[in-house]
């Protein structure tokens, strides 16, 4: 069996995934038409060749420009239709997917309308594609925090819906122990904690998603491996991260897929799971991120085995299902 039919068929579970991030460019171009929102890209080459970022904040800039054209309840649930389509066609199993409230809620797009656009696309999604799913709610770090108290409060009527809150958005000079208080509030409602760290910033900020927001899973982390002692501590832990190879190549985290740290990170005994981020800005969805790693990494079968086990045992499924799925991928391929 080739690499490629290989992933193509591994069962796995998809942990970091902005569904922002999987508004194509022709989707982008034909909800701006049925929006009235004028974009100031005539066709979907021109998008495509702005999508050559040298930093996070240049991808960011252009990402919340995208989602301008999100306006109608219907917009969030073709969205989120469109990626459970091409998730399943993956054969990811199950997606934990991230939204950006306030990336709407400041343009004066009620925050209904975005958790309802996308809950119904989740659910429908799973009838049709056979993809469950979780939904988390990240804060943008980079806003005011009483703009995301604000949000929290407004979640929180839509509790059940929720698996968890998120951090994302520019980190540098946004420190997680910022919103100490703020994740607190949200883990008293019993909702579970993510944060991305260390993409651009520095291990410190890894260590305070772990010792200030009590999170369940670090998003990225990368530079968590400048900290011979964290490492230490949360691989003995079994803290998952949920690294993606494109977007570091793509955002100029790492100069070429050789120089990844993903090998460095398993080999250091860290969960490590591969998702896509961005895949509608960072050239693939998640079989893409898998061969990329696996190509220039030259990571083997049951390699790529294990990263789809940790992708399950890091999710927040049942024990019971993550056993479920992860007998399917230890019978996979043998
Ligand atoms: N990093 C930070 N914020 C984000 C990202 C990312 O990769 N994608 C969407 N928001
Ligand atoms: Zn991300």
């Amino acid at each position: 069996m080739t690499i490629e039919r290989f992933i193509a068929g591994l069962p796995k579970a998809e942990l970091h995934l902005h569904i922002e991030g999987t508004l194509e460019p022709e989707m982008a171009l034909a909800l701006g038409r049925r929006n009235g929102v004028v974009l100031p890209w005539a066709n979907t080459s021109e998008l495509r060749a702005a999508y050559d970022f040298a930093n996070l904040q240049e991808f960011l800039d252009l990402y919340y420009h995208g989602t301008r054209v999100l306006i109608e309840e219907r917009d969030f649930h073709e969205l989120t239709m469109a990626y459970l389509r091409r998730a399943g066609a993956q054969n990811v199993r199950h997606a934990e997917v991230f939204f950006d409230a306030q990336a709407h809620t400041a343009r004066g797009v009620p925050f209904a309308t975005v958790i309802d656009g996308i809950w119904r696309g989740l659910r429908e999604g799973e009838q049709e594609f056979g993809v469950s799913s979780r939904l988390i709610l990240c804060f943008l770090r980079d806003r005011p925090i009483a703009e995301a108290e604000e949000i929290l409060d407004q979640a929180l009527e839509y509790r059940d819906r929720l698996v968890a809150v998120g951090l994302d958005s520019a980190e540098v000079g946004n420190p997680p122990g910022k919103f100490a208080d703020l994740f607190a509030r949200a883990r008293r409602w019993g909702l579970l904690a993510v944060a991305h760290a260390g993409e651009e910033g520095p291990a410190e900020y890894v260590r305070q998603v772990v010792e200030r927001l009590g999170a369940s899973r670090i998003d990225h982390g990368n530079r968590v491996l400048d900290d011979a002692a964290l490492v230490h501590k949360l691989a003995r832990v079994g803290m998952p991260f949920t690294v993606c190879p494109l977007s570091n190549l793509r955002l100029g985290v790492v100069a070429r897929m050789a120089d990844h740290p993903l090998q460095r990170m398993l080999d250091a005994g860290l969960l490590v799971t591969v998702n896509s981020d961005d895949p509608a800005y960072f050239g693939g969805y998640v079989n893409e991120n898998y061969l990329a790693a696996a190509v220039a990494l030259g990571l083997d079968e049951e390699t790529l085995r294990g990263l789809a086990r940790n992708s399950f045992a890091a999710s927040f499924l049942d024990e019971a299902a993550k056993r479920n799925y992860i007998a399917k991928v230890d019978s996979y391929g043998t």
